[in-house]
């Protein structure tokens, strides 16, 4: 397994591309399997779960075709010929659970492996399945797989009522929404700049769909979908990711393609920890205001609150502010296993269920660490990129899910990066 080496170098200057956004592009791809034409997506990110999702497309039947190095994805779903997605790719990634509705509301059945739990959390999926249920879906699980079945004449409108907010979830009944005959209202729905991409493309395909943004989105069924071509918004937790490496290290960095409505909570308290942050046509500039950063509270909400996808690297930047701040964590339950590898680089953590109680010290030590999770494995590298000495963040695999060229990006603003080959 490969391992990325971070040495503490001082400032960084200069600017960072960002990608497509990964959890965009992962609910925009099984959209094509809504429709017989072509679906072409521009602006991907080039990382393991797209391939992953490439990979449980093919095995429906659908064509995906990685063009220009992987940054444009074009797909035909005119060949359905499978509708089980099976527990060996599922267990891998568990937005795989996204190709459920489409699947459903096109064919009328659809057999889906439950996702299992995973390291930030138990994470079921009744908010899909009762979404689906609500739209006239019979399902049945069973031997860890759910079947899925529409009535006769297929899904039709309803009201989704949610009692929590849930991204995938909303994003599963939107796309079902689609194609149900007659209106579906989908309340308390997720307000993620990813259910507007995802809205915005199915508009392209001639979906009738407004109020995404909002808590309540209303979807008038139409009986077939067409092609498109659409660009994936830029991905708001990798741009807060490289907005904090000047944050902690010093310097001025430019964040290319950002833009502050994607990223307005964290923005907020990069604020209040002493970070100025600067929206120019090309993107985001971000540099230090004091010597040193300030300690602040967070709380993880659903967008427009602090993203949780955020959490874990925020917290490196607060293991150095001055001061105590507490970080609370509303969505995952267990997201804060970073917490014990940032303390072998010398934090003051302490965890008590849902808070994490950060005390900034005057500076990090490297140290050899594990990652657990894929935002876990950034926030080491973030911390790793201001400690004194050498950081060996290792189980890497996780950081190539969601960060592409993650080597290439922090050492063009002048860290000292490396990856190495495992045995
Ligand atoms: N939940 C349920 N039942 C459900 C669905 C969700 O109880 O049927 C709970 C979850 O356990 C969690 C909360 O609802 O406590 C919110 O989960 P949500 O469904 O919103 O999360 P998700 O759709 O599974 C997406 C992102 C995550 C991101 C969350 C929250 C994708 C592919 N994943 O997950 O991204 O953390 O929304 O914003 O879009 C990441 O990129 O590192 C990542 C984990």
């Amino acid at each position: 397994m490969d391992s990325i080496i971070v040495t503490g170098n001082g400032p960084l200057s200069g600017q960072i591309p960002i990608a497509g956004a990964k959890n965009a592009c992962l609910t925009l791809m099984p959209a094509t399997l809504l429709s017989e034409e072509p679906l072409t997506l521009t602006n991907a990110p080039r990382l393991s779960d797209i391939r992953t999702m490439t990979t449980l497309l093919q095995s429906l039947g659908a064509e995906v075709q990685s063009l220009q190095d992987g940054q444009v994805l074009a797909m035909s779903s005119h060949d359905i010929n499978n509708h089980t997605a099976d527990y060996d790719i599922v267990r891998k990634m568990r937005a795989s659970i996204l190709v459920l509705g489409p699947m459903l509301a096109r064919d009328g059945h659809a057999v889906v492996s439950l996702p299992g739990g995973c390291a930030i959390g138990a994470r079921p999926v009744d908010l899909h399945l009762r979404a689906l249920e609500a739209m006239g879906a019979e399902l049945d699980l069973r031997d860890g797989y759910v079947h899925a079945k529409a009535p006769s004449g297929g899904l039709r409108g309803g009201t989704v009522d949610f009692p929590l907010v849930s991204v995938g979830a909303t994003e599963n009944a939107l796309m079902a929404a689609t194609l149900a005959k007659g209106t579906t209202v989908i309340k308390n729905a997720a307000r993620e700049p990813e259910i507007v991409d995802l809205a915005d493309c199915l508009r392209r395909m001639g979906a009738q769909i407004e109020g995404d943004g909002s808590p309540t989105i209303t979807v008038q069924g139409v009986d077939r979908l067409g092609g498109a071509t659409h660009r994936v918004v830029t991905d708001r937790i990798e741009l807060g990711t490289y907005m904090l490496a000047p944050a902690i290290c010093g310097g001025e960095v430019t964040l290319l393609g950002g833009r502050i409505d994607l990223v307005g909570a964290f923005c907020e308290k990069l604020d209040a920890a002493g970070i100025s942050v600067t929206e120019t046509p090309e993107g985001l500039t971000v540099s230090r205001k004091t010597d040193r950063t300030k300690a602040v509270d967070v709380t993880t909400e659903p967008f427009p609150g602090f993203p949780t996808d955020l959490q874990a690297q925020m917290m490196a930047l607060l293991c150095t502010a001055d001061g105590t701040s507490v970080l609370e964590e509303k969505i995952f339950e267990n997201r804060f296993m970073h917490a014990p590898e940032l303390m072998r680089m010398g934090a003051r953590i302490d965890v008590h269920g849902g808070h994490a109680r950060v005390t900034g010290v005057e500076k990090l030590k490297g140290a050899p660490v594990m990652a657990t999770d894929l935002r876990a494995s950034v926030s080491l590298i973030l911390a790793g990129l201001a400690a004194e000495g050498e950081t060996v963040v290792n189980r890497v695999y996780h950081l190539d899910r969601g960060y592409e060229h993650v080597v290439r990006k922090l050492s063009g603003v002048g860290a000292k990066i490396e990856r190495v080959k495992g045995q």
